[in-house]
């Protein structure tokens, strides 16, 4: 008898520690203790709702409450994606619920209502298609005693279809993200975190729509640092800059009989099934460094908070976000990634090569843009044939133009405009955890996205020491950052450098390797070479304009010729309006229009007229008379006066 309520006092003590229960005014949750750390694990809590019907692609509802307690261990809730089977798309594969929209917590134990922790919040990646806040497990992060956030949002067409329509206004995946964003800042307290520390973290996509989160104006006092890892709200895949001509192409792989008619496209989306949408969404590998369906401008239409209504760029240059701490960076060879086409695509570069520039660059002509091929085969590739032996040469190309230069032109920007710290890394460690690829013989470098995975454990497994290191390295560095804005406040045996803030003048950086070291001038030579053509040449991205559908000629409606409809619709931004336009004048309106938006807004006289180039459809008028150019011209008169942008072949800071 004594034995047995002995037992049962220690079952219920058990209990009573193992798990941890919130209430909030919606519904309790509750969370179990990790079996192997300090820390509660809540899984799947419902942070909003997905809208659904004709209202799928619109901004998410408020959470619906519940009764009774909810026990939060629901690791397998993700967003509609479908998987294929192979390469050749063969079989095809839906995954995903319409309700998805929830988010994963990790709690320490310390965390409580009278004692809030600090707060980093992920944004996970998949090429706007894929992916999901399960993707990973944050131990190796929450062990650090912070309290760490990952969520779904929606993916493909549901997320980011943008046809600027009242029903398809687009950013669907953004609005989700500001939800989670909101119901942290509302609710986070009541698990012990600290909703006026929040630090907002991604990788890949995931760090682009980061940035763009923190340079929007909804997200004002919702983020208090910024962790980007391998991408920027400036990378070329980072927004789309024709959603409306994506949206029609990849709607006509599933079946859209393209009309040219807005109202059709629209209505097609919203019949079309989850697996017609998810299938139709698949985009990882596109020659000009985009995915297709991303977020967009938005041309704001009734009823809808837009997040975002001008080019990231303009946002920087008029300083006009709100300035918060940033620790950003890339992995040395971020390019390996794009080595899964390099088969196909080494060879198609040497007769094609205007394909595989970033989509991010619209030429004023076809003689400024061959010069620049030339310039590159120069640089990347010694001039010579692009062939199996020219692999590094064609990592560096995608390493540099689809990840390093937005990233680096970011950091520079931040530490141009802002008074508060930024931190600068470039990781190039190699481990068990790193991406395996078909070149591990022959090249030893870190990969797209690498050092998140000494972040966050993406269910591997190492048993090295070294790997372990690093691990502890940079989650103490990154949890440091998150709760004193310095990532190496505190030394250590494993962290014995101080990494210094990065500035313009001194260009200080982090290089995280199998040991660390503080190091100058990171890709100074690559980004001058870079920033040469993207200051003449950037395509700001415009407000999405829902009349620059793209119609069928009505001679040749066969489906190939569809398909092929937008492919070169980019290149040349003087081209006068395409034949049977739905409307000529609109159109050459929008190409005059986007033509000026190109002109190096470093060299318009005021801001005031750059906005009204730039910004056509935007109507809320900021008054802004601050000139940004001269300490933007020093900044890049102190780039450019260093270095020779064609001068021979630089191995990306190996
Ligand atoms: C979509 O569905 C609505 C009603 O459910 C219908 O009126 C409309 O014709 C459909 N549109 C298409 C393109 O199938
Ligand atoms: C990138 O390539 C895709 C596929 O060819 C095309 O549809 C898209 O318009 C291109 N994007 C840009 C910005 O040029
Ligand atoms: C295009 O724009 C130019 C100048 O803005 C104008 O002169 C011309 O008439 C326009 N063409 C059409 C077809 O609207």
């Amino acid at each position: 008898m004594f034995r047995q309520i002995l037992f049962l006092v220690l079952v219920v003590n058990v209990l009573a520690e193992d798990y941890k229960v919130v209430r909030l005014d919606v519904g309790s949750v509750r969370g179990e203790k990790y079996w192997a750390g300090d820390f509660y694990e809540f899984y799947g809590v419902p942070y909003a709702t997905a809208p659904k019907g004709r209202d799928k692609f619109k901004a998410p509802l408020p959470v619906q409450p519940w009764e009774g307690i909810m026990d939060a261990n629901i690791r397998h809730n993700v967003c509609e994606q479908v998987y294929l089977t192979d390469d050749d798309d063969d079989e095809i594969i839906l995954d995903g619920v319409e309700d998805c929209l929830t988010m994963n917590l990790f709690v320490p134990t310390i965390a409580n209502e009278n004692n809030l922790v600090p707060v980093l919040v992920y944004i996970h990646s998949g090429a706007f298609s894929g992916g999901s806040g399960n993707m990973g497990k944050f131990n190796y992060l929450a062990r650090h005693d912070v309290l760490v956030i990952s969520f779904n949002y929606r993916l493909g067409f549901k997320g980011f279809a943008c046809l600027g329509t009242e029903e398809i206004p687009g950013n669907a995946a953004l609005k989700d993200q500001l939800a989670a964003l909101r119901f942290i800042n509302k609710y986070i307290s009541k698990f012990g975190g600290d909703p006026n520390d929040v630090t907002l973290a991604g990788f890949s996509v995931g760090a682009s729509m980061a940035e763009l989160l923190a340079l929007s104006k909804t997200t004002k006092g919702l983020i208090h640092k910024l962790i980007l890892e391998s991408g920027s709200a400036l990378s070329p895949f980072a927004i789309n800059r024709d959603p409306v001509n994506s949206a029609t192409n990849l709607a006509i792989s599933v079946g859209f009989k393209n009309t040219g008619k807005i109202e059709d496209l629209t209505e097609f989306l919203l019949n079309a099934t989850a697996m017609d949408l998810a299938a139709g969404s698949k985009n990882f590998f596109l020659k000009n460094s985009t995915f297709g369906l991303s977020p967009c401008i938005e041309n704001v239409v009734k009823n809808s908070e837009a997040i975002l209504t001008e080019s990231p760029l303009i946002t920087f240059h008029k300083s006009d976000y709100e300035k918060i701490p940033v620790l950003t960076g890339f992995a040395n060879m971020e390019g390996i990634s794009r080595t899964i086409r390099f088969a196909d695509w080494s060879e198609m570069m040497n007769d094609h090569f205007a394909e595989f520039l970033p989509g991010d660059l619209a030429f004023d002509s076809d003689k400024s843009r061959d010069d620049f091929i030339n310039d590159v085969k120069k640089y990347y590739f010694k001039n010579e044939e692009i062939t199996h032996d020219s692999v590094e040469g064609y990592i560096d190309y995608f390493s540099d133009s689809m990840f390093k230069y937005a990233i680096m032109k970011s950091a520079k920007m931040h530490a141009l405009k802002s008074t508060r710290p930024v931190y600068l890394y470039e990781f190039s460690y190699v481990g068990k955890l790193s991406f395996k690829h078909g070149f591990m013989a022959r090249i030893k470098g870190a990969s797209h996205r690498d050092q998140t995975s000494y972040l966050i454990d993406f269910y591997d497994f190492t048993d090295s020491l070294a790997d372990m290191d690093t691990r502890d390295r940079m989650t103490a560095m990154w949890t440091d950052f998150v709760k004193f804005e310095n990532p190496t406040a505190y030394e250590s045996l494993l962290i014995d450098v101080q990494w210094p803030k990065y500035t313009n003048k001194e260009q200080k950086y982090l290089q995280i390797s199998d040991n660390l070291r503080v190091k100058k001038d990171l890709f100074e030579n690559q980004y001058s070479f870079w920033d040469n053509v993207y200051e003449k040449f950037y395509w700001h991205p415009m407000p999405v304009d829902k009349k620059s559908m793209v119609v069928p000629e009505k001679t040749n409606v066969n489906e190939e010729k569809q398909k092929t409809v937008n492919e070169d619709k980019k290149p040349d931004v003087n081209e006068p309006p395409k034949k049977g336009t739905r409307d000529d004048k609109e159109n050459n309106e929008s190409e005059t229009a986007k033509k000026s938006a190109n002109e190096d807004i470093k060299k318009t006289e005021t801001v005031d007229k750059k906005k009204s180039v730039n910004e056509p459809n935007v109507k809320s008028g900021t008054d802004d008379k601050k000139k940004p150019v001269p300490e933007e011209k020093k900044l890049n008169e102190k780039e450019t006066s260093q270095k020779n942008p064609s001068s021979s072949k630089e191995t990306t800071g190996k």
